[in-house]
């Protein structure tokens, strides 16, 4: 297996600033040197169509199609769903929203409708009151957008009733609902039920490959056929059309068929650590609402906590001026844990003297 490509020193850091920043497994780097491979913007990548439908049969769908990144995932399905001057309905804090700069108006030219929520989940009702119908004075609501497990709300997971809920308004509405699972499988795992459980209350779910599943790189943007054949048209207009992509995808198939169940280890850490720093002098941590793998560790001054946390070997990022974010991952085991732990409480004695 090649080097890790940590800077100088690395190592040494206990990483938790994202599941994004997991290394390949050994399993990985085998499949990606025995990998079939051949040129999928030609249609004939054997491997990426091997992802493709393990990705549909995970999700109950018709077909898939393997994108770059979740980022363009999300926006491909926005696209297909709607047509410019349409309305969507997002979470206030939607990842679709907040950390894609604006693509959905500079894509799809929609406009973006958002409610607010404590737990990622918008009240279906509330959802509902919001739902346009297209008049010579209005945008017509097209889509609703939702994230399971929602990133900025502290990985919080949707409930399937309430999925059941989006599902019976956006029936009574004729309107579809994209669900942006960059982290689905953290959801299903914490729900207890297979992903297709959740996907089969949504028209469209695009998953990533490259968090806690640990690929380097890919999402996987799934739906019924008609859709995934526009999506393919998207993919290809934003330049996501990849050649020998069956290496990635190859990665891919490891992800969904040996990493999914250890996503309850990350859960397990992310819990025991939440309950720990909760102990703390001038830290707070919701541990009731710690359900996957992310933490928010309210502190008075985030970054310079984690200036201070840096010093000792610690990695996370300030989500608000006074939210620090940690994510588990594969690579932050319970040593790693501790050490965390023991760097927290190294900064809370220093602060409250
Ligand atoms: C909830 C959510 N959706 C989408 C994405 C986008 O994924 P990518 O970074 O692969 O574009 C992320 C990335 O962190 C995310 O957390």
């Amino acid at each position: 297996m090649p080097e890790r490509g940590f800077p100088e020193g690395h190592e040494r850091f206990v990483d938790l600033r994202s599941d994004t920043v997991t290394r390949p497994t050994k399993a990985m780097y085998d499949a990606m040197r025995d990998a079939v491979l051949g040129d999928d913007v030609l249609g004939d990548e054997p491997t990426v169509a091997r992802l493709e439908a393990l990705a549909a049969e995970k999700t109950g769908k018709e077909a898939a199609v393997f994108v770059p990144s979740g980022t363009m995932g999300n926006q491909i399905a926005l696209a297909c769903h709607t047509q410019p001057g349409d309305a969507v309905i997002f979470e206030e804090e939607a990842h679709m929203l907040y950390y894609e700069v604006g693509a959905p108006g500079v894509l799809s030219g929609v406009v973006s409708w958002t409610l607010p929520s404590e737990r990622g989940a918008p009240d279906p009702d509330e959802v509902e009151k919001r739902v346009l119908r297209a008049s010579l004075h209005t945008p017509g609501t097209r889509v609703v957008c939702l994230e399971n497990s929602h990133n900025r709300k502290g990985g919080a997971v949707i409930p399937l009733e309430t999925h059941r809920a989006y599902r019976r308004m956006a029936d009574r509405h004729g309107i579809a609902l994209h669900l942006d699972g960059a982290r689905v499988f953290n959801g299903a795992v914490a729900l207890g039920v297979p992903v297709r459980a959740i996907a089969e209350t949504v028209d469209s779910i695009n998953f990533c490959l490259s968090k806690g599943l640990r690929s380097p790189i890919g999402s996987v943007l799934c739906g019924c056929g008609a859709f995934i054949e526009k999506a393919r048209v998207w993919r290809k207009r934003l330049g996501g059309g990849m050649r020998q992509a069956g290496l990635l995808a190859a990665c891919g198939i490891v992800s969904l068929t040996q990493e999914v169940e250890r996503l309850a280890e990350d859960h397990r850490r992310a819990k025991a650590i939440a309950v720990a720093l909760d102990q703390l002098p001038g830290i707070s941590v919701d541990v009731a609402g710690v359900e996957t793998n992310i933490v928010r560790v309210n502190v008075d001054r985030a970054p310079e906590w984690s200036r201070q946390l840096e010093r000792r070997g610690v990695l996370c990022l300030p989500f608000s001026a006074t939210v620090l974010r940690l994510v588990l991952h594969a690579d932050v085991d319970d040593e790693q844990a501790s050490r965390a732990i023991a760097a927290f409480a190294e900064v809370a004695a220093q602060t409250a003297r």
